[in-house]
């Protein structure tokens, strides 16, 4: 296993180019599945959730070349029957439910498990399918999903924690290929959700209302191979802020969408970090001291859960108390044991994390329990003084496109190295 060895206490200067959205990829890379036809998808990080998304539709029968960041994809015959190992190890597979069941009237696929951050049900995006006429069964460890018939319906999605990202998504790759039109209230309005919903409109699927509460989709007879180009990624854009913000440097980030970014621009901006945007690229530095805020996660156009973990770090260094409350997801807060060892005081209260911080931190070696987690022990690493090593950054290799090397051309000084 490879490990982060980290010495700190270097501000970040320089250009970094975010690379396209893992989360927006993801199902649009099951989209694909919805046509015989290829479809070219550009932008595509490469990382080991992307290549293993295609290692699944490979086993589905799609053909798929994956050539500097372009996957290009061809399902001309497929079967609906997900391999139960491949489907089990990565969540964001769920999504391949919706385009199988479209396509096929059938899909078997292994319930997706809960996960270190919460529960991770998926009785919503069930409950999408079920309206638009499927059977559902639960047998042995699999969904099964049957319809002799996809029709058009109104359904309403919210959950205990708001709206459901990939549910949205599944439910509306659905019902692109049903007949009859689809009404999904409080759907979710990120802006991955967007990013599908104009693939799908590529491929010649009608659907509006995407990025709003209330989506409407207008069923068709067969879609056609489209290409597209996936949007920035917004928690990469807003781990490399936080980390340039919480050594004290100054950085461009190219290629980021600001409009996609407002709540954590906001909330920078309150720990007294200047966001600006030039162009097409965001100007970040710090301004003076930071200041503790607060923060609670919550569905677009909320703080995401996504950025809370980095957040957690960067408020370790502002003289005060901060509070994060975590609203999506109960047993995200993995990070904080962690950043104790750095010597970071963090109290757990509920759903919130109470951070009194201004401590100096100093490196020590820590433990990555799960992806964003991971940013979160990078960036304080890249405050603390001292050597820090972060092992198991297979984590972290799962959503950020070579993060040691981009750190590294800002001045960081960053090693991947063997675990000890
Ligand atoms: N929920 C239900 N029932 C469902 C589905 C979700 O109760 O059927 C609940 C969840 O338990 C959670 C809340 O609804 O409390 C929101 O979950 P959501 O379904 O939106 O999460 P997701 O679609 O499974 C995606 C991202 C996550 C990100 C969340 C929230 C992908 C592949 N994953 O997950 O990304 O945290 O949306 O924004 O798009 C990450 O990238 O690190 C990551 C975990």
């Amino acid at each position: 296993m490879e490990s982060f060895l980290i010495k700190g206490g270097v501000p970040l200067h320089g250009v970094v180019e975010i690379s396209g959205s893992k989360n927006a990829a993801l199902p649009i890379m099951a989209a694909t599945l919805l046509t015989d036809e290829p479809c070219v998808i550009r932008r595509v990080p490469n990382l080991s959730d992307t290549r293993f998304m295609a290692q699944i539709l490979e086993s589905l029968g799609a053909r798929v070349k994956f050539a500097d960041g372009t996957l290009t994809i061809r399902a001309k015959k497929i079967k609906g029957y997900a391999d139960y190992e491949l489907v089990r190890k990565m969540r964001g597979s769920i999504c391949i439910a919706g385009p199988l069941l479209a396509r096929l009237r059938k899909a078997r696929i292994s319930l997706p498990g809960g996960c270190i951050i919460g529960a991770r049900p998926i009785n919503l995006h069930l409950k999408g399918f079920e309206a638009l006429g499927a059977k559902i069964k639960i047998e042995g460890g699999y969904v099964d999903a049957t319809a002799k018939k996809l029709s058009g319906a109104t359904m309403f999605l919210g959950g205990r924690a708001g709206s459901t990202v990939l549910g949205t998504a599944n439910v509306m790759m659905a019902a692109v290929l049903a007949d009859g039109v689809t009404v999904i209230e409080s759907a979710a309005c990120e802006p991955e959700v967007v990013d599908l919903a104009d693939f799908l409109r590529a491929m010649g699927a009608k659907i509006s209302g995407a990025g709003s509460p209330t989506i409407t989709i207008t069923g068709i007879e067969k879609l056609h191979g489209a290409e597209h180009g996936v949007i920035p990624d917004r928690i990469e854009t807003a781990t490399f802020a936080i980390a340039a913000a919480a050594t004290d440097g100054e950085i461009t980030i190219r290629g980021a969408r600001a409009d996609h970014l407002r709540a954590v621009i906001d909330k920078l901006n309150e720990a007294g970090v200047s966001v600006e945007k030039c162009g097409a690229n965001l100007a970040v530095r710090r301004k003076g001291k930071l200041k503790p805020s607060d923060v609670t996660t919550l569905p677009y156009s909320g703080f995401p859960t996504d950025a809370q973990a980095q957040m957690t770090a960067l408020f370790t260094l502002a003289p005060g108390i901060s509070i994060i409350t975590e609203r999506i997801f109960e047993s995200r807060f993995m990070h904080v044991s962690e950043l104790a060892r750095l010597g970071a005081d963090i109290e757990i209260e509920g759903p919130s994390a109470i951070v009194k911080g201004g401590r100096p931190l100093s490196g020590a070696p820590v433990m990555a329990s799960d992806l964003r987690a991971s940013a979160a022990l990078v960036i304080a690493g890249l405050a603390a003084k001292g050597a820090t090593q972060v092992n198991r950054i297979y984590h972290l290799d799962r959503g950020y496109e070579q993060m040691d090397a981009k750190l590294r051309k800002l001045g960081a000084r960053i090693q991947r190295v063997e675990e000890k």
